[in-house]
């Protein structure tokens, strides 16, 4: 079995994630150069992403991870935010920005956008996401960095899973529709 015959087709290269990391990771960069950055990332999905986009970071910062889910094991978004484990460090007065691998429904950024302004008293509160579905947007939320909009497509790789697999993936791909669909 190799995973790599499961897509259709590459939406983003290993090369168009390096550009695209590289020019988010410098506009932060620029904008935060006072050292109260906070980059968090969200799990599972943006491991990948978050660790590209740290690495070139060249001004102070500090790191913390999230976990949250809204997805379950199904492809349809649920109403509410999954906590399954919080920040370790003090997110106050801090420029807080949060980085994902998809912004989708917006379910997740809205909520935790809320979550970090209201009871982590952040200062600001940012959001970074590589792919941006609008096409699916159902929370009023848009990306203050997005790497690349994309079509309503099911997309794997570089972090993103079906039933938790294909996140290794180097890129980004298109799942052929018969790996899931017959499991629907
Ligand atoms: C995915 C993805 C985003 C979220 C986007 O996470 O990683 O966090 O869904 O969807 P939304 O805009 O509709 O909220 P998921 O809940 O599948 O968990 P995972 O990161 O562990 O894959």
């Amino acid at each position: 079995m190799n995973i790599y015959n499961d897509i259709l087709q590459i939406l983003l290269n290993e090369e168009d994630i390096k550009r695209i990391t590289a020019d988010i990771a410098s506009k932060i960069s620029e904008k935060y150069y006072d050292g109260r950055l906070l980059l968090v990332c969200i799990l599972n999905g943006s491991f990948m992403f978050f660790s590209d986009i740290v690495r070139r970071i060249t001004v102070p910062c500090t790191i913390d991870f999230i976990r949250v889910s809204s997805y379950g094991e199904s492809t349809v978004s649920s109403e509410s935010l999954n906590f399954m484990s919080d920040i370790s460090t003090d997110a106050a007065n801090k420029n807080v920005v949060l980085v994902d691998d998809i912004l989708d429904t917006g379910l997740t950024m809205y909520k935790l956008r809320q979550y970090f302004l209201s009871e982590k008293n952040a200062a600001s509160v940012s959001v970074c996401t590589l792919l941006d579905k609008p096409a699916r947007r159902v929370y009023d939320i848009k990306p203050d960095y997005a790497g690349s909009e994309i079509p309503d497509e099911f997309v794997v790789g570089y972090g993103l899973d079906y039933n938790d697999g294909y996140r290794n993936l180097p890129y980004i791909g298109v799942l052929k529709s018969e790996i899931y669909k017959k499991d629907v």
